[in-house]
């Protein structure tokens, strides 16, 4: 059988990226360009800078990465995209750019739903095996998503109001640390005993999450300890933060693992880099006896080979866009 080679371009957020992936599997170079360093002044990511620093960085990076495969778009054959969900200035740069590359080159165009995208990015270290089960954590997402097979979404549970990663970025923010402070926050937690009280949010038997309530309990507990003069033990209270959310998060996956069972729990998106959630599903999945698989850390935050790896399945089951194909602020897992 033919190779495929599939070029993927993300521009959602903040990360302007291009990969070539082969059949699905094998990354063949990724180029990743952040704009991390021009937004932590801000404290968050500025919709019209982002869309600005992407129209200036895609071209370069979709060139850097043609050059670093040693591969012309000839070799090229079909070209994914992230079309949405994520912040419209920005997938309006790659959807145009690859709309462009479509039409001059005549290559399929393959649009690629960015929660997709991460759960894909598995793929990049093991092949999927189906019914699985997906958690999806991210800056802008908490989903757990139920497979039954390749492009088979079933929703079981979503976050009600903030993502989790955004719940990381807002306490990290009261406590001094600059955008995106998930991270930091991860390793002051590694150091730090769970000493403050903090509320289990959304403590029920749903498959839903709720991050908002836990956020406002930090920022409260923040104030009051501030006013009384106390100074804030910022490990201890890392640790206590993440103790909450990922007791909540194993508990969520807990009940839908016994609902639905699975072979594999795939964890996916930037806070599947967090060392204390991987622990606990960790060991929810030692317990179930089930395979738990996270993608290389690199490949957990936005990045466009998994964009051109979900590009391969969605090629192989004959999904194409054409060139009326719009970026959308705000779509469902499809
Ligand atoms: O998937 P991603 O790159 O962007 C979205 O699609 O939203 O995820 C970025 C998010 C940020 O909120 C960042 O703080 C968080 O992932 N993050 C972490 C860790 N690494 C990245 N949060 C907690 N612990 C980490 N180790
Ligand atoms: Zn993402």
């Amino acid at each position: 059988m033919k190779d495929i080679y599939i070029l993927g371009i993300e521009s959602s957020c903040d990360e302007t990226s291009c990969a070539i992936v082969k059949n699905g599997q094998e990354e063949i170079a990724t180029v990743i360009s952040s704009q991390i360093d021009i937004h932590k002044q801000y404290g968050g990511v500025v919709p019209e800078i982002a869309s600005r620093h992407h129209i200036r960085n895609i071209s370069i990076v979709i060139e850097e990465c043609l050059e670093q495969a040693h591969m012309t778009m000839n070799d090229i054959d079909a070209i994914a995209i992230t079309y949405g969900p994520g912040l419209i200035g920005s997938l309006l740069v790659g959807v145009e750019a690859a709309k462009t590359l479509s039409f001059l080159y005549q290559k399929p165009l393959i649009p690629v739903h960015h929660i997709v995208g991460h759960i894909y990015a598995n793929e990049l270290k093991e092949p999927m095996h189906f019914p699985l089960m997906a958690l999806i954590v991210s800056g802008g997402h908490t989903e757990l998503v139920y497979m039954k097979d390749h492009y088979q979404f079933q929703i079981l549970g979503k976050t009600l109001d903030d993502a989790v990663g955004e719940c990381y970025d807002k306490v990290a923010r009261v406590i001094g640390i600059p955008y995106p402070g998930g991270p930091q926050i991860d390793r002051m937690a590694k150091v730090g005993k769970p000493t403050y009280h903090l509320p289990i949010p959304l403590n029920d038997d749903s498959y839903h999450f709720s991050f908002s309530g836990l956020k406002s309990a930090v920022i409260n507990l923040v104030h009051k300890e501030t006013q009384r003069g106390n100074p804030i033990q910022k490990e201890d209270l890392a640790r206590s933060f993440q103790d909450v959310v990922t007791s909540v998060i194993v508990k969520k996956c807990k009940q839908a693992l016994t609902d639905y069972p699975v072979n594999t729990l795939i964890v996916a998106g930037g806070v599947a880099a967090n060392s204390g959630i991987r622990n606990g599903l960790k060991e929810l999945c030692q317990d179930k006896q089930i395979h738990l698989s996270c993608p290389e850390i690199r490949l957990c935050t936005d990045n466009a080979a998994m964009i051109a790896s979900a590009g391969y399945y969605a090629w192989k089951l004959g999904k194409r866009g054409d060139l009326t194909l719009n970026a959308k602020s705000n779509v469902d897992l499809q």
